[in-house]
C-alpha cells in the first residue's frame, strides 16, 4: 500500500455533497484533500468527537482519555503509518471534517475488525459543519483513494443509534457481523479501478 498520507496536499476537486464523481462544483463550501503528516492533531480530535458521537451524552471521554486508551488510541497514534490512507475537508482555510483508514492487525484488533488486510475507517466532521454534506462527501473520496490504491474492502464499526448508520448503508456498506449489543461491523466493497489525479 502506497503511503498517501505522508506526500502532501494534493486537492481531490470538487468533491461535494451529491457529487460523485470528480467534476469541479463552483457553489461547494470545502475542498477535500489527502491528509498529511501536520493534520495529526486534527484528526485526533475527530477521533474525540467519533468516540462522543451522541449528543445526549452528559459525559464524554476527555481526549485525554481517548488517546491513551488502547482500544481508541491506535486508530491514531503514530499517524502517519506508511499503510494509512486520509482526507481531510478545509472550509476558508480551516480543517473541518476527517476521514481515515488504517490497517490494525488481528492482535491488535479496531472494534470494526474483519481481516488484518481490511482497514478500517475512522470519520469525524467538526459540530458545527455537521449535517451540510461534508461527511458524505468524505466518505466517497476515502472510498475512492482507497480504490485507487488497491484496497477491494473498508470494514468499521457503528452503534445501531448512530444515524450514521444510515449514511454508511447509503453509501454502499452491508452488516457483516451483529453479534456486539450495542454496534454493528459494516464493510463496503471496492470495485477495481483506478482515479488519476
Ligand atoms: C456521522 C458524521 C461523520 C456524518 O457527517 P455529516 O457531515 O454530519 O453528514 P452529512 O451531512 O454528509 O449527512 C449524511 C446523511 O445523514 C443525514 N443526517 C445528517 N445529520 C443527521 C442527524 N443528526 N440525524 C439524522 N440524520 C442525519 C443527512 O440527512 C444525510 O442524508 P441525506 O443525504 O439522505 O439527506 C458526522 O455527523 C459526525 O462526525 N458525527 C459525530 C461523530 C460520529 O458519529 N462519527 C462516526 C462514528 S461511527
Amino acid at each position: 500500500m502506497p503511503g498517501d498520507a505522508a506526500r502532501g496536499p494534493t486537492v481531490f476537486p470538487g468533491w461535494s455533497p451529491g457529487c460523485g464523481s470528480l467534476a469541479a462544483v463552483a457553489d461547494s463550501p470545502w475542498i477535500i484533500r489527502r491528509a498529511t503528516s501536520e493534520d495529526g492533531t486534527f484528526m485526533a480530535d475527530m477521533l474525540v468527537e467519533a468516540v462522543n458521537w451522541s449528543p445526549e451524552w452528559k459525559k464524554k471521554k476527555s481526549r485525554n482519555r481517548v488517546l491513551s486508551t488502547p482500544e481508541t488510541a491506535h486508530y491514531i497514534a503514530g499517524w502517519p503509518r506508511d499503510t494509512d490512507l486520509g482526507v481531510i475537508a478545509e472550509a476558508n482555510g480551516e480543517r473541518i471534517a476527517a476521514a481515515w483508514l488504517r490497517f490494525l492487525p488481528a492482535a491488535d484488533p479496531g472494534y470494526g475488525f474483519v481481516a488484518s488486510d481490511v482497514p478500517e475507517l475512522a470519520i469525524g466532521v467538526a459540530v458545527h459543519w455537521r449535517g451540510r454534506g461534508a461527511g458524505r462527501a468524505l466518505l466517497r473520496a476515502i472510498a475512492e483513494q482507497a480504490r485507487s490504491a488497491g484496497i477491494r474492502q473498508i470494514s468499521l464499526s457503528v452503534e445501531r443509534k448512530n444515524f450514521a448508520q444510515k449514511l454508511y448503508a447509503s453509501e454502499g456498506y452491508q452488516i457483516v457481523d451483529s453479534s456486539d449489543a450495542g454496534s454493528d461491523t459494516m464493510v463496503k466493497h471496492l470495485a477495481a479501478g483506478r482515479v488519476q489525479f
